[in-house]
């Protein structure tokens, strides 16, 4: 049968057989066995309902085996025979070009390339899910397959409801990930309604086909730490010989060692698992490892003294780093953590004083008393952050719970005022203030003919139209436009494609809206085939999460979802191809609400409306919304983009003087 046959046939109509696990897969983490006996039994009538009656006795026995030894039930039998990666858009079986380049983006997303698990469908954060089971992909392919220009397929947390009766101008398809009445929404209750089949975590880009591998992280993490080195180097002085302490080495932590090597600092990360370290190290990603603390005391002297860039991964715990280069007065002007706080009690993060493989056994067999000595840990961690911060170390929080979980552990992490944090979060300080405000974004874009040279030329095009805007750009946002013409002009040899030809670019409404229009200008000419246009969930307007996207709103909003959900039902009918909105996504679940979009660009003057009017609304949504914030960066950007969108009116907020609110008697 043909890749296109595969996908048309949907579920086989003969039971394929069943399929021995990949010896070489990287298999998601056993999930916890929540469910009684009478849920189990409703996961399995769950799981059956995708199959014909005569099929159930033998899956029935299969599927309770998957739900017994791994908590979830996965449906690999079902996983297509082709390969799952991203083909060029004609490859696709499909009645319209918009419902092809959803399937490619599926695809992308599973391409073991791409990837963390892929035999469970997860793309990467160890549960950011782009389906529950392989029978929803195979459902989805063949909706997708069967779509005309006027259905749209719903999607409910990978679940296919099916195509319905809607028009052109509608998104083709509208994707929610783990939306639950607010009080079911504790990390238990993913558990719980996952295993049953009901619900996903589709983390940001993951359940949202967005994911375009580690070159968004990147380019990510450059701006942060190169913005960070900003705040605390003099006018003129460079981040050579000067240490950024960090951890992680994982998904998206192991962006911080390559992100400080382009930022031209020396990068000491710590990581507890040697494997995470190694592989890392052999990708390229970590110069040198090195797994003994005397030895590292030594090699960062030698670092600092010779003014070296070079990025060093330490195995072993950050808290003993921290400790010993206190004691070693070693001076770390930069200092952060992304270890995996936002799941702290099963493996996000390791207690210092046992080794790796004990605190895993103590995971899985004493889990209370790995609570213990975790929080036991982040205390020390706070501790030792402290006395390097009473030296000068600017440290921030890197969007991982840490602060959070250390205040939660008793650590002292608390300002004054005994609300705030001590530190900022890097949205606080950095990619708030400095990029979110003005409306710079992680924008993205796949070419859809799979060509690299395609890739090129929307690069050489996307790098013309920043020139072109940053030469009438005002002072306040000059440097993010140089940041981002570097970015892109090195975008290539910094060989960063993993998967689909994607590029990940900072840009703000104007440079997102003109960048999309010489695209589809350029497809117009026949100079390229269509893009898909799109971003990362973590952005200006997409995501409400009080302790990262939002955490520099400071007028108490930052706990409501408005925004959010105004983005989505917004980017809907101002010409989406696609729209999602999830639960959880980065700092975990019940903890965030953010959504993207996909918008395929085509050559036609139907998307350049579309492109037009819809990135204008998704940026600025949440430039109006941080302006009512009273952010005085996203004060100046909506207020010059009212004068050049006359039909752009937003409430702006006054100023209340101090001395007012100070003297009343409250
Ligand atoms: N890079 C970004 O742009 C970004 C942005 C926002 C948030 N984050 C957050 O960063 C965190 C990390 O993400 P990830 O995908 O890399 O997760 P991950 O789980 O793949 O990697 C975390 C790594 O930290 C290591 N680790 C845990 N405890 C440690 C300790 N005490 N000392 C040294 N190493 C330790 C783990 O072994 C693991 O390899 C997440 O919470 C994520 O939400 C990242």
């Amino acid at each position: 049968m043909t890749f296109q046959d595969q996908i048309k046939q949907g579920i086989p109509s003969e039971l394929p057989p069943a399929k021995p696990y990949p010896a070489d897969a990287n298999r998601a983490p056993k999930r916890k066995d929540i469910l009684t006996k009478a849920e189990k039994q409703l996961a399995l009538r769950n799981a059956l309902r995708y199959f014909p009656k005569a099929w159930h006795s033998e899956l029935a026995a299969e599927f309770a085996q998957e739900l017994n030894d791994y908590g979830r039930i996965y449906m690999y039998r079902f996983k297509p025979d082709y390969e799952l990666k991203a083909r060029p858009i004609t490859a696709y079986p499909a009645n319209c070009q918009q419902a092809a380049a959803i399937m490619l983006m599926i695809d992308n997303n599973l391409d073991p390339a791409v990837a963390q698990h892929p035999q469970e469908l997860i793309t990467y954060g160890g549960n950011g899910a782009v389906f529950q089971n392989w029978a929803q992909y195979r459902l989805t392919m063949q909706y997708l397959s069967e779509m005309q220009s006027d259905q749209t397929l719903h999607m409910y947390s990978g679940h296919p409801m099916g195509l319905f009766p809607s028009s052109e101008e509608a998104p083709r398809v509208v994707v929610t990930n783990g939306m639950m009445i607010p009080n079911y929404s504790k990390p238990d209750d993913w558990e719980r309604f996952n295993a049953l089949g009901v619900t996903q975590y589709g983390q940001m880009t993951a359940g949202s086909y967005m994911y375009i591998g580690p070159q968004g992280i990147v380019h990510g993490t450059t701006i942060t730490v190169m913005n960070a080195f900003r705040k605390v180097l003099q006018k003129g002085e460079s981040a050579k010989g000067k240490i950024f302490l960090t951890a992680g080495l994982g998904g998206m932590s192991g962006a911080q060692p390559k992100a400080g090597n382009i930022a031209g600092c020396i990068t000491v990360c710590a990581e507890v698992n040697p494997k995470a370290a190694t592989k890392r190290h052999q990708q390229g990603w970590v110069d040198e490892l090195i797994d003994n603390m005397d030895a590292l005391i030594a090699r960062v002297k030698q670092a600092q003294a010779n003014e070296e860039v070079v990025s060093i991964a330490y195995i072993g715990n950050v808290v003993e780093v921290w400790e010993s280069f206190y004691q070693n007065d070693i001076f770390v002007h930069l200092g952060s953590d992304q270890t995996s706080l936002h799941n702290p009690w099963s493996g996000g993060y390791y207690p210092v004083g046992i080794s790796y493989d004990e605190a895993n056994r103590l995971i899985r067999e004493q889990p209370e008393l790995f609570k213990v000595k975790v929080q036991a840990t982040l205390k020390r961690h706070a501790d030792a952050v402290n006395k390097h911060t009473a030296t000068g170390t600017y440290f921030f929080d890197y969007g991982n719970a840490f602060l959070l979980e250390a205040s939660r552990a008793g650590g002292a992490v608390m300002a004054d005022n005994g609300i705030d944090f001590k530190y900022p979060s890097y949205v606080q300080d950095i990619l708030g203030p400095m990029c979110f405000d003005y409306g710079f974004g992680p924008f993205r874009w796949v070419c859809t003919s799979g060509k690299p040279e395609d890739l090129d030329k929307t690069d050489a095009i996307a790098a013309q139209v920043l020139e072109r805007i940053m030469a009438q750009a005002p002072e306040e946002i000059q440097q993010q436009m140089q940041d981002n013409i570097t970015w892109i002009k090195d975008a290539k040899q910094n060989k960063l494609v993993v998967g689909s030809q994607a590029r990940i670019l900072y840009a703000d409404a104007q440079g997102r809206m003109e960048i999309a229009a010489a695209f589809n200008a350029a497809i117009a000419r026949g100079e390229i085939g269509p893009v898909v246009l799109g971003r990362d969930h973590h952005d200006v307007s997409g995501t409400d999460s009080p302790f990262r996207e939002t955490s520099n709103i400071y007028d108490g909003s930052r706990f409501t979802a408005d925004m959010a959900i105004h983005n989505v039902i917004g980017d809907s009918f101002r010409g989406a191809t696609w729209v999602s909105i999830h639960n959880g996504g980065g700092v975990g679940w019940g903890e965030v609400i953010n959504g993207g979009f996909g918008l395929l660009l085509d050559g036609s003057a139907d998307a350049e409306r579309r492109l037009k009017s819809m990135l204008l609304f998704d940026v600025n949504n949440g430039i109006a919304r941080r302006s009512w914030a009273r952010n005085a960066e996203a004060d100046f950007a909506i207020k010059r983009e009212m004068a050049r969108t006359p039909k752009l009116k937003v409430t702006l907020a006054n100023r209340v003087d101090d001395e007012i609110i100070a003297g009343l008697a409250l």
